[in-house]
């Protein structure tokens, strides 16, 4: 067995155990950690997820598909994977992934005790973004009765949380129709009917609208991608040029004793001054980070209220 696979089978060790306990079945078991093996290793069930980026010595096509071999092999033996439980997505040096595997592999899995389909093999990103697991924690201890708006929603983890806590109502907001299906797809898997409104928009377009509406909400959740095409401006929406106006019209909307979880995972990002300023920000990434991201580059998130909040923020 060589480095990698030792690695696997170390971490793996060492976070198993913990997962079983809190009843987690997917979980980061690896990034980064061997400069020589620059890749993301997810374990979904009893599947593995592989995000493998192009090595600078890397040359020709022949180099790269020795190293994608020598990869697929370690990670097999090491996690003991049958047959196809492997999904590899490879990543070139302009930044895109290209699609290893063009069956979809849709698989349901449980997390907290809920339910979310995932896709192992068709897109970027499989539908739950794990780092954010304590995040949703969070949410699901503190909406109860309460009036939840998602922003930038994808396939709708926050959502089902805040449902399962009981939430007097969720609204969410995406631009893609095709990831608010998947969203009511996991609603739908989880048996939540009730008040969740999913609405197909430009957020900063439907925050205006929103605001325009005297709309309110008591848990705003804000985590937008670092760079998006905006229909308002025919601009690129830049989450550290842009997100000081965007929390500031989701802010508004925020009812009296409410908070916002606002989240990034631009890597060296800082808050606005004027936010800082002008609301309570607290820094909660340690507090929404589980064993399996410790250490690692992940999400950084606050939580942003009218009260003052002071001390280090306890999440569990
Ligand atoms: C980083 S993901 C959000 C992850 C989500 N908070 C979660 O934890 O599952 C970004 C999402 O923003 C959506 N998006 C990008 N630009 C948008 C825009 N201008 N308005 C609304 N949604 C947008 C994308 O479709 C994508 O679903």
């Amino acid at each position: 067995m060589g480095m990698l696979a030792n690695r696997l089978l170390k971490n793996k060790k060492k976070l198993a155990k913990w997962a079983a306990k809190q009843g987690i079945e997917c979980y980061r078991i690896y990034q980064q950690d061997i400069p020589e093996y620059p890749l993301i290793v997810d374990l979904y069930g009893d599947c593995a997820v592989v995000w493998a980026n192009r090595r600078k010595r890397d040359e020709t096509d022949a180099e790269v598909q020795a190293f994608l071999g020598e990869v697929r092999s370690e990670i097999t033996t090491a996690l003991d994977l049958a047959p196809g439980k492997l999904f590899l997505k490879q990543r070139h040096p302009g930044g895109q992934y290209r699609r290893q595997d063009e069956e979809p592999h849709w698989l349901t899995v449980r997390e907290g005790g809920l339910l979310f389909k995932v896709n192992l093999s068709n897109y970027h990103d499989t539908g739950l973004f794990l780092d954010h697991r304590p995040t949703r924690r969070y949410v699901r201890e503190r909406a109860q009765d309460r009036r939840v708006l998602n922003l930038f929603c994808y396939t709708g983890s926050f959502t089902v949380y805040a449902a399962a806590a009981g939430a007097k109502s969720t609204t969410s907001v995406d631009l893609s129709k095709r990831y608010l299906d998947w969203l009511d797809d996991n609603l739908t898997l989880n048996r939540f009917s009730g008040e969740h409104y999913l609405v197909q928009a430009d957020v900063r377009l439907w925050l205006e609208r929103a605001a325009e509406r005297g709309l309110s909400y008591d848990i705003i959740i804000c985590d937008p991608p670092t760079f998006s095409n905006s229909k308002r401006t025919e601009e690129l929406f830049d989450v550290v040029r842009d997100h000081s106006e965007l929390l500031n019209a989701a802010l508004f909307l925020l009812r009296p004793g409410g908070f916002m979880i606002f989240s990034t995972n631009k890597r060296g990002f800082a808050l606005d001054s004027d936010i800082a300023r002008r609301w309570k920000c607290l820094d909660i990434t340690a507090a929404t980070t589980d064993p399996d991201f410790a250490g690692r580059v992940h999400h950084q998130a606050w939580l942003i209220s009218a009260n003052r909040i002071s001390g280090k923020a306890n999440v569990d």
